[in-house]
């Protein structure tokens, strides 16, 4: 019973611990709810402390991190690996997959999807703009962004050429990175719980 009030009490103090989460659904278009291009809501404006969650909701999609001025080039930094989801899933079917990362400070940090493509045509999400480097100016940029395949001859769909060359990543890749975010969330869980546990 003791142990019980303690787990209880321990889980009501988590949310406090580690902040507000953002939920950002990726393949789903933020003026029509559908399926479609980019993030869902594609600016937010999280804290220290805060997690952002990835929700896959569409097709074969990645976030990658990138740079103000180079929008639709990863920088190196968090990469998601491309998550693949059926088609015959509804864009708010329980269990699509989630990747969260946390926000350690409040500087702008900037992403897009790599694996969907379209990256140009606006499939980007500011995180903490500022008021020089805005959320519209970094779709500017991303709009001039060189191609990553062969420019097509119409401004018609070449969705599938782009997705088909810029996921490279290995199909193990996703599941491999979620993997160790889980983990480091896990431990996190683990080392907050054992510290609220010590305390009562
Ligand atoms: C915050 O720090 C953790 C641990 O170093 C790191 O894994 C994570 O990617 C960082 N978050 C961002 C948004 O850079």
């Amino acid at each position: 019973m003791k142990c019980t009030l303690k787990s209880l009490v321990s889980l009501t103090l988590l949310p406090l611990v580690f902040g507000a989460e953002y939920l950002v659904g990726v393949g789903k278009d933020e003026t029509t709810g559908k399926k479609g291009l980019g993030f869902d809501p594609s600016v937010i404006h999280p804290q220290a402390g805060d997690t952002i969650a990835w929700e896959f909701r569409s097709g074969q999609h990645s976030v990658v991190q990138s740079t103000f001025e180079n929008p639709c080039t990863g920088n190196g930094g968090i990469n998601t690996g491309v998550q693949t989801v059926s088609d015959s899933l509804s864009v708010d079917a329980p269990g699509l997959p989630i990747i969260r990362v946390t926000v350690n400070n409040t500087d702008p940090l900037w992403f897009f999807d790599e694996a969907g493509g379209l990256c140009s045509k606006g499939a980007v999400l500011a995180v903490n703009p500022s008021s020089t480097q805005t959320a519209a100016a970094f779709k500017e940029n991303a709009a001039k962004a060189p191609a990553t395949s062969p420019p097509s001859t119409t401004q018609g769909d070449s969705s599938s050429s782009i997705a088909s060359e810029t996921s490279p990543a290995p199909s193990t890749t996703p599941s491999n990175a979620a993997q160790q975010i889980g983990q480091h969330v896990g431990l996190a869980l683990g080392a907050f719980s054992f510290l609220f546990l010590g305390m009562l």
